[in-house]
């Protein structure tokens, strides 16, 4: 865990509503976020990436979600694989379909394109102030920051759910990082404005049984798809965690959206950030210096630290809420 104490929560201003491209590997937290970014902020595209499950999966259950939101937002397919690695997929967690658990419809809109990283540069390219929340393998990111550097100067900000102090792939490895290493160097030493909701905080914020019924009394079938996918969700994490670990899934995506839309339900430090692309035993770590020393580098990155879970999960139920018909 973090050992310092956060900085005290600036005297934020009220909550915006960023202009935001997602690139996710939906994935049952990232289908959360995806509703969260639909309701928070004006949401200009959808960007799919391999990661929980293969491509094709994750593409197909990104279309499922703009449908079952009825949202008129581009949704553009991305990396099948990672930059150098070969690709590994957490069907072990999101099951083989990527969003196992839920009776989904199939997607009856077809997909925008399929070169995520052109898309992500003509957009940062034509709108002003884009926020790029990336909650997957960060490797269509850094493919656009190759193909168009000049977005790294024009985009507002990069918010992105991975790393931490510890890891749940590995020991030191958190799985949106670890997949891909070499990509999310590139994003963390390209000089943009990084925000980081790593595991330090997304494992303060969980599906427990409680707000899984609140989505469910939402009613309608959104709140019904998003209520069985984290019962599937939380069985996975309580059957993979020591009893009692943890009081259900950690729903890390939308901790990535609200970041930026309402800054003040987080604590948060600066620190400069590294990605470990070279070890064995720490490959993907996110090496975070807590140095106190004067010399210490100048810091790359908001590195959340808490969340108030409870307001949080309301925002979140507003969102589902808003989209329930
Ligand atoms: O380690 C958690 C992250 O990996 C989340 O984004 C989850 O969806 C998976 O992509
Ligand atoms: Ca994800």
């Amino acid at each position: 865990m973090l050992a310092v104490m956060p900085d005290a929560p600036s005297s934020s201003p009220p909550p915006s509503r960023p202009t935001v491209l997602l690139d996710c590997d939906p994935g049952h937290d990232d289908a959360i976020a995806i509703v969260t970014a639909a309701r928070h902020t004006d949401l200009v595209g959808i960007t799919t990436v391999a990661g929980n499950a293969p491509l094709e999966r994750t593409t197909h259950n990104a279309l499922v979600m703009r449908d079952l939101l009825g949202i008129d937002v581009p949704v553009h397919s991305g990396a099948a694989r990672p930059l150098v690695r070969d690709p590994v997929f957490a069907v072990d967690v999101h099951g083989s379909s990527g969003l196992d658990g839920a009776d989904l419809p199939a997607p009856t809109t077809p997909l925008d394109g399929t070169d995520a990283a052109r898309f992500i540069a003509a957009t940062v390219r034509s709108t002003e102030d884009v926020w790029l929340v990336p909650t997957g393998p960060l490797t269509n990111i850094a493919l656009a920051m190759r193909i168009a550097p000049d977005i790294i100067d024009r985009v507002r900000g990069v918010s992105l759910m991975g790393g931490g102090s510890f890891g749940n792939r590995t020991a030191t490895g958190e799985f949106n990082i670890w997949a891909d290493p070499e990509a999310a160097h590139v994003v963390f030493d390209s000089g943009v404005d990084l925000t980081m909701a790593g595991l330090d905080v997304t494992h303060q914020f969980l599906a427990t049984a409680e707000r899984v019924e609140r989505v469910r009394a939402a009613a309608g079938a959104l709140a019904t798809v998003l209520a069985d996918l984290m019962v599937f969700f939380s069985a996975i994490y309580r059957e993979r965690h020591d009893d009692g670990a943890l009081l259900g899934g950690a729903v890390h995506d939308p901790l990535a959206v609200l970041a930026i839309t309402h800054p003040d339900v987080f604590g948060s430090v600066r620190r400069r950030v590294d990605v470990e692309t070279h070890g064995v035993l720490t490959r993907g770590m996110t090496v975070i210096d807590e140095r106190l020393l004067r010399s210490r580098p100048a810091p790359n990155c908001t590195v959340l630290t808490s969340v108030d879970a409870d307001t949080a999960f309301e925002l979140i139920l507003d969102a589902i809420t808003h989209f329930t018909t």
